[in-house]
């Protein structure tokens, strides 16, 4: 997520030891373990020794190399880059290296910035199948030959096919994973394919537009974060701060203020593409912010944007399974002082696969969570009629009351959070974990204070929390606690000292547990802050394994410079993971240099960095992680 609101002023500007020297030497984009003595010794935080019987590998090092490190024993590949063609059959554009291809190259190649990823397999097979991602947003200054400067019609049109979700078909041979191409799955979805609206908002007053005077049907989708998987084989994704992408009208009335449209993030869609003009098209915001649900083994299905699940600047949506087969979808909202959400469907999963679960999420309830100081919470439904959500207070239905999901989440007394993401569940223990990422106005003037479940005010370094449902998925009772407080442990400093077991890490977003229970932790320093400070430490952002039970972490993998890790899948046998790097080179003013497009990174090929996504396997082809 490029869109850090944390402007930190940072005392300490000094960088951390350059470790370029080091990797030319090696003159090799993968590191494996055994650099990690040399790492330890220019004075980054050293690997946690081995104790966890769930965790069997050698932790690695803080890295601040240009590069993905993986443990000893371990290999990693890059894989399906910004910019290849993801196989569509005749339209197989090229990558350029100077990032010349058109807008409607973009269209065919796998987009910018990947995020949430899901592997499904084909015919139940570990070396072959579906890899379906996100692609958040677009760096305009890598984008294009020429940056931000001279906007055209084709610019914008390119930006918007850099946006969206990718299915590629991926095979592995000999221990090498490729993609296949051309495949009969291929797919692009950007931000102007047709998407279905469906659920109990789709055709609402609120949803109409002139384009679109029924209210069910939107182009595009858009800001991408977070992935899930439905028990009836269909990807969901979350769209997350779309705000940004709209020119806000002079004056906001009161519910374009709440959802933030006063943001400007330098696109400059509007101006050839006038729907995202918020002046002219008030309404066209309210069709976005909704959980998009994609079957990627029918290419010719229409995705859906599934209201029922609500408004929010949805981080991804994560499902459990009641015992009685309804779907539970979990989904965090990151935004600062933003809700934690859950939607119960009515009826249980048919066998039969997506088609006849097509309107599974159509039917159900929303929930928004309260966190209270002794140690339960509870689901607070957000349903028309009940509590607060009536006409009197401005609600006049329940399309209204998924669309305006925030304010009636304020009217119900919803606990705000520090930016909750990614929310992983185990199935077995019946855990549910969700990283709150940072907010460091938390305990400002004009913001709320701390509480039992957001202990640290001023929070930079983000913590994660767990419940366990009283009863099963569907209870509108918990009991929670707070997991863990990232930060290193041993920062002086008690708003940032961290309580973690193991190896440090700071701002958690991505969250996975995989199929023997390791829930996976993935990290998001912003730009502003990586290397500096008391973040300096911590090295790039990284993916570490943790054991539930013991509470001990470790370090697992670290990515190039800038670059976010985001996103882990596994095959069915465990032997390959697939995990996301995004914006490698990130500048901490968002945007690249069109002049200096490698100034950052030059990850992964040795030329203008591009988010990949990168295959980690064991080299005894073992289980990941184990
Ligand atoms: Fe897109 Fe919340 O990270
Ligand atoms: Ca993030
Ligand atoms: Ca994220």
């Amino acid at each position: 997520m490029p869109k850090d609101y944390e402007r930190m002023e940072w005392s300490n500007r000094s960088e951390r030891a350059d470790l370029r020297s080091l990797c030319d030497l090696s003159r090799r984009r993968v590191l494996q373990g055994g650099t990690a003595a040399a790492l330890a010794a220019l004075g980054l935080a050293p690997a946690s020794a081995s104790s966890s019987g769930l965790l069997g590998f050698r932790g690695v090092p803080p890295s601040t190399a240009d590069t993905v490190v993986v443990p000893e024993g371990y290999v990693a590949q890059v894989i399906a880059a910004w910019g290849e063609p993801v196989g569509l059959a005749g339209h197989m554009p090229p990558w350029r290296s100077d990032a010349s291809h058109s807008a409607a190259d973009q269209a065919a190649q796998l987009g910018m910035h990947h995020d949430g990823l899901h592997f499904f397999p084909l015919e139940g097979r570990s070396d072959r199948g579906l890899l379906v991602m996100n692609h958040e947003y677009a760096d305009e200054g890598l984008l294009h030959p020429d940056g931000m400067t001279n906007w055209s019609a084709e610019k914008v049109r390119k930006s918007q096919a850099a946006h969206g979700i990718s299915v590629v078909e991926v095979e592995e041979r000999g221990g090498r994973w490729q993609l296949v191409r051309p495949s009969r799955y291929a797919r692009r979805l950007t931000a102007f394919s047709p998407f279905a609206l469906r659920g109990p908002a789709a055709g609402h007053p609120m949803m109409r537009t002139a384009a679109d005077p029924a209210g069910r049907t939107v182009l595009g989708t858009l800001n991408n974060c977070a992935a899930g998987l439905t028990p009836w084989g269909t990807y969901l994704s979350g769209e997350e701060n779309f705000n940004g992408y709209f020119a806000a009208p002079k004056q906001l009335d009161a519910h374009q203020r709440r959802w933030g449209l006063d943001a400007d993030w330098g696109y400059r869609w509007h101006a050839f593409d006038e729907r995202f003009d918020a002046a002219r098209h008030p309404h066209e915001p309210n069709r976005f912010g909704w959980i998009v649900e994609v079957d990627p083994f029918d290419p010719q299905s229409v995705p859906v944007k599934r209201t029922a699940l609500g408004r929010a600047a949805h981080e991804g949506a994560t499902v459990a399974v009641t015992r009685d087969g309804r779907a539970v979808v979990y989904s965090g909202e990151d935004a600062r002082f933003e809700y934690l959400y859950k939607f119960v469907s009515r009826d249980a999963i048919r066998p039969g696969g997506a088609k006849v679960n097509a309107e599974l999420l159509d039917h159900g309830t929303l929930y928004v969570a309260r966190f209270d100081a002794d140690g339960r919470g509870r689901w607070l439904p957000l349903v028309h009629g009940r509590g607060p959500l009536t006409p009197a207070n401005g609600f006049a239905d329940q399309g209204q009351v998924l669309i305006q999901a925030r304010q009636a989440s304020d009217a119900l007394r919803a606990t705000p959070m520090d930016r909750p993401e990614w929310v992983a569940v185990n199935a077995t223990t019946r855990e549910v974990f969700c990283s709150l990422t940072n907010n460091t106005r938390r305990g400002t003037e004009g913001h709320p204070g701390v509480d039992a479940a957001h202990p640290r005010a001023r929070n930079s370094m983000g913590h994660i929390i767990r419940w366990r449902e009283e009863g099963d998925f569907d209870g509108e009772t918990f009991t929670w606690d707070v997991f863990l407080l990232a930060g290193d442990p041993a920062n002086p400093r008690p708003e940032a000292q961290g309580n973690i077991r193991g190896d440090a890490f700071a701002n958690p977003d991505g969250l996975w547990v995989d199929a023997r229970g390791v829930l996976w932790i993935q990290t998001d320093m912003s730009a502003r802050v990586m290397g500096r400070g008391e973040f300096a430490r911590l090295g790039n952002n990284q993916m570490l394994a943790c054991d539930p039970t013991t509470g001990e972490v470790r370090r697992f993998l670290t990515g190039p410079r800038g670059a976010e890790i985001t996103g882990a899948t596994m095959t069915p046998d465990g032997t390959s993971m697939f995990v996301n790097i995004q914006h490698p080179g990130e500048p901490d003013n968002d945007r690249s240099d069109p002049a200096e497009p490698t100034k950052h990174s030059r990850w992964p090929d040795g030329g203008r960095p591009r988010s990949a996504t990168v295959v980690v396997r064991r080299r005894d082809g073992g289980v990941v992680g184990a």
